[in-house]
């Protein structure tokens, strides 16, 4: 399989420059620059190497560097950012410190004629970040772009194919980002672009079934999305040594938990331990009304449950889990202010004894895990289905928590998700909310004092900000009349026309 090798020195981007090779059909393996040697670099074959950014100085003694000989190993090199600077230093070129002249943003960049800029207009724009420039090219060397502030945005040897660009071209602000990378890759190292997702699931799978060969497998298992392709990918490498735990905390959605059972045991034939867990949860959240209160209970008594089901199963030696890259982000960034706690399995490994962890989809974007779960046969409508919190109806039931009221709540969901979902009206993310909200209504010729339910829809990319999505009235009509017909004690409808900020998408 034909490959390119992402030689990472720290930069923000090093998953985006791989997922826009990916893109392109061509497979990209991440690799830190302190965790791969020269030699290995070279018996694997890859076509190309890409040096990444990263926030260092060439000059500064403990800045990222490489063996200057893997510019005379004949595989192309593209250079980004410090990639770009530290190519020229390797090469025998000097950079320096750009000062308060310093690039950031959008930036008109001016190239000449080459290679990696085949049908790429003389002017465009570009995203730079960089302090340090290249100020003297290497021999050898000649200088492709220029900014009005950067003497050098860009340099090629065409002869020895290394290539180096001051801006990013992975970043969607470059108005031919996506052309340049292309142009590496068919261009300069000749690739044949017939990477699928296929090639992912095999390799994953061959490279698990050797690594956890007669080891004995556990995945937290939640019916979202990343934990239920996670699981089945193992299955794939390790079969019955898979057992899968699914805590049913009874704040799931309508039929959700009959679904994941269904799926998992009965379709894949998946050895599969459904904990049904309502009633302790229940109780533990009896009279709670608090949001960061009722997050943190679910958040312990879901540790303490599996934590008690993994050990009933005796010793077990890795612990599967659906991390995928937006969560290695975030994780990475330790931000300081907590708005919420989240609930996932990523507290799990500290209170169990695993031998180790497996992430299988730590390197994949959300669609890209989408895709191998199509492949891998799970079914639609699981595999794009809107997120949902781990603490699940929980942050929905205003005040506090009663069956009575998550089943109420669960059948008002279900509701408006059907109406949306016939009409093929798909927001980002849509539900139904149950307010402590009590008013008066009338039904037939009685008076009626009901729960008032809130439908939320929201529009986003990344969840980070969202906008309220305008649904069509007579969706919303349709939904408002069926809920208050067929949901016992709803009497009132509102919608929620807030954005995020100043609102959250969750209620709590
Ligand atoms: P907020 O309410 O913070 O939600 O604007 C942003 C996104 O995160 C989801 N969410 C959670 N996901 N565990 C999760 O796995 C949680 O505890 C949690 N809380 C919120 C929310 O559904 C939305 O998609």
């Amino acid at each position: 399989m034909e490959k390119i090798l992402v030689l990472d020195f720290g930069g923000q981007y090093d998953l985006l420059i791989a997922r826009r090779v990916r893109e392109l059909g061509v497979f990209a393996e991440i690799k830190p620059y302190n965790k791969i040697s020269l030699e290995q670099i070279k018996s694997e074959g890859y076509k190309g190497i890409i040096f990444t950014g990263g926030p260092n100085s060439v000059y500064e003694e403990s800045s990222p560097r490489f063996s200057a000989e893997i510019l005379n190993i004949g595989v192309p090199l593209l250079g980004i950012c410090y990639g770009h600077q530290l190519i020229a230093y390797l090469a025998g070129g000097e950079i320096r410190s750009a000062g308060s002249i310093s690039e950031y943003g959008k930036t008109e960049v001016e190239i000449k004629k080459c290679t990696l800029f085949e049908n790429i207009p003389e002017k465009s724009v570009c995203w730079m970040s960089h302090t340090d420039f290249v100020s003297r090219l290497p021999d050898g060397f000649e200088t492709t772009a220029v900014t009005s502030s950067c003497p050098c945005a860009a340099m090629a040897c065409e002869k020895r194919r290394i290539y180096g660009v001051q801006f990013h071209p992975e970043v969607t602000h470059t108005e031919y980002g996506k052309t340049l990378l292309s142009n590496f890759l068919f261009g300069v190292c000749g690739c044949s672009g017939d990477w699928k997702m296929d090639d992912f699931i095999e390799k994953t799978v061959a490279e698990y079934k050797e690594k956890l060969k007669g080891k004995r497998v556990l995945c937290a298992l939640s019916g979202g999305v990343d934990s239920s392709v996670a699981a089945v990918l193992m299955h794939r490498a390790v079969g019955d040594n898979l057992v899968c735990v699914f805590v049913d905390h009874g704040l799931l959605r309508k039929n959700e938990g009959d679904d994941v059972e269904r799926i998992f045991r009965g379709k894949f034939n998946i050895k599969l331990v459904r904990v049904n867990a309502e009633e302790r949860f229940l109780s533990k959240l009896s009279g709670v009304t608090e949001p960061e209160k009722k997050r943190k209970i679910i958040g312990e008594e879901f540790i303490r449950v599996f934590e008690e089901e993994s050990r009933s199963l005796g010793k077990v030696d890795y612990l599967v889990q659906g991390t995928i890259y937006p969560d290695v982000v975030e994780s990475g960034k330790g931000d300081a202010s907590t708005i919420k706690s989240h609930h996932n399995v990523g507290g799990l490994p500290s209170v169990i004894d695993f031998e180790g962890i497996v992430e299988p989809l730590r390197e994949l974007f959300k669609d890209e895990v989408r895709s191998v779960g199509l492949k891998l046969g799970l079914p639609e409508y699981l595999v794009m289905r809107q997120p949902f919190p781990g603490p699940g109806l929980a942050v929905r039931i205003i005040g506090d928590i009663t069956k009575e009221k998550a089943d109420t709540l669960r059948e008002a969901d279900a509701i408006f998700r059907e109406e949306l979902e016939k009409a093929d009206v798909r927001p980002s993310q849509y539900f139904a909310v149950l307010t402590d909200t009590r008013s008066v209504g009338v039904m037939g010729d009685a008076r009626t004092y009901g729960h008032t339910v809130a439908l939320r829809a929201v529009t986003t990319d990344d969840f980070m900000t969202a906008d309220w999505t305008r649904i069509p009235f007579e969706i919303l009509e349709t939904a408002s009349r069926r809920i208050t017909n067929e949901v016992k004690t709803v009497n009132r409808i509102v919608y929620d026309i807030t954005s995020k900020p100043p609102a959250t998408v969750e209620w709590e």
